[in-house]
């Protein structure tokens, strides 16, 4: 009989367990607005667990659905959705901001990107991306691409210490946090999410609190370096307009985002798309704007008391959707 190296077996039995929390966000109201139709031609640029995907699917069977995710661990879970539900389903292994290159060619009904970390990204503790658990320091969406959060760590400027924490992290603490960190990384001890959330703790002299619950010290340095590691906010804008021109006339756009500056970037860019001023700012005059879309939404649509209490990951989601106009609606 063939034996498995312990740490083997407890990471595969880990892999399998893991994520099972995992709930797909905003699920009804993503439908909702996608309003999937049979024999309509779909993308889900952000498969993870495939939560979404496989609604998408079942809603409607004859259609077809192209997923995209930069995780090579999402690969055999898009194999499982694919053995277990109808229609034409395939996966690209790739980051959605080539995604022009990635797909194959055509236009889509709908579009859907549900940003940020998946649960099962979350969850697993080799993969670094929770203070809660130990394991080294990484952070990386696809591990075997870029450098790992430890290692950003040591290569990074203070000014791009100061951008993840005090930008993306949204710490208030920053200027404590940054110091710390150059300190540490100085004596070389900044390997395992361990040693970074006791640089942190360490750091701060007041606990966060956002709305809601105490926060834990370390949430938003972590927040902010994995945003950076993964070029979350450049990867988004460089995908948003490639995934617009990917639309079929009358197609929908649809973004859940997690964090106040994921949202104001889609909003902005749906402001435009909408020929809209995209800030209060934006001065250029009217005639200079084309609209190629209608939003679907004033608001962005977020989880009701019921998805937080379910699952309080939720609670932060805001979702924004556009339709692209067809050609008898454009001006
Ligand atoms: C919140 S999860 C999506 C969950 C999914 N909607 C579901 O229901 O299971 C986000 C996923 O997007 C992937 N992702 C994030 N940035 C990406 C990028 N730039 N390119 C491709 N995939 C990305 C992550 O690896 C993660 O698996």
């Amino acid at each position: 009989m063939r034996t498995f190296p312990w740490p083997f077996a407890v990471h595969v039995l880990y892999g399998a367990f893991s994520g099972m929390n995992h709930q797909p966000v905003l699920l009804q109201e993503t439908l909702r607005l996608l309003s999937p139709r049979r024999g309509g031609r779909y993308l889900d640029a952000t498969f993870g667990g495939g939560g979404h995907a496989r609604a998408l699917l079942e809603t409607a069977p004859d259609s077809t659905l192209h997923a995209i995710d930069r995780d090579p661990g999402a690969r055999e879970r898009a194999d499982d959705l694919e053995r277990e539900v109808e229609g034409d389903f395939e996966f690209f292994l790739g980051n959605y901001d080539n995604l022009e290159e990635l797909l194959p060619e055509g236009v889509y009904n709908g579009i859907l990107f549900d940003l940020g970390v998946s649960s099962f990204q979350l969850d697993d503790p080799e993969r670094g991306f929770s203070f809660k658990k130990g394991g080294p320091l990484d952070m990386r969406m696809n591990p075997e691409q870029g450098p790992s959060a430890a290692e950003w760590l040591r290569a990074a400027t203070r000014e791009q210490l100061v951008e993840a924490v005090r930008d993306f992290g949204e710490e208030r603490e920053w200027r404590r946090v940054v110091e710390a960190i150059l300190l540490a990384r100085e004596e070389g001890g900044l390997e395992s999410t361990e040693d970074l959330v006791r640089v942190v703790e360490g750091a701060k002299v007041y606990r966060s609190r956002r709305s809601g619950p105490v926060l834990h010290p370390a949430t938003l340095t972590f927040q902010g370096i994995r945003i950076a590691v993964n070029d979350e906010l450049g990867g988004l804008s460089r995908a948003l307009p490639q995934a617009f021109e990917r639309l079929a006339p009358g197609g929908i756009l649809a973004v859940i985002s997690f964090h106040s500056l994921e949202d104001r970037l889609v909003k902005r860019q749906f402001r435009r798309l909408c020929g809209e001023p995209e800030h209060a700012g934006d001065a250029l005059p009217q005639q200079f704007r084309t609209r190629r879309a209608g939003a679907l939404a004033r608001r962005p649509i977020t989880p009701s008391d019921q998805e937080i209490s379910r699952n309080p990951r939720s609670r932060s989601a805001k979702l924004r959707a556009l339709k692209k106009l067809t050609p008898d609606e454009e001006p």
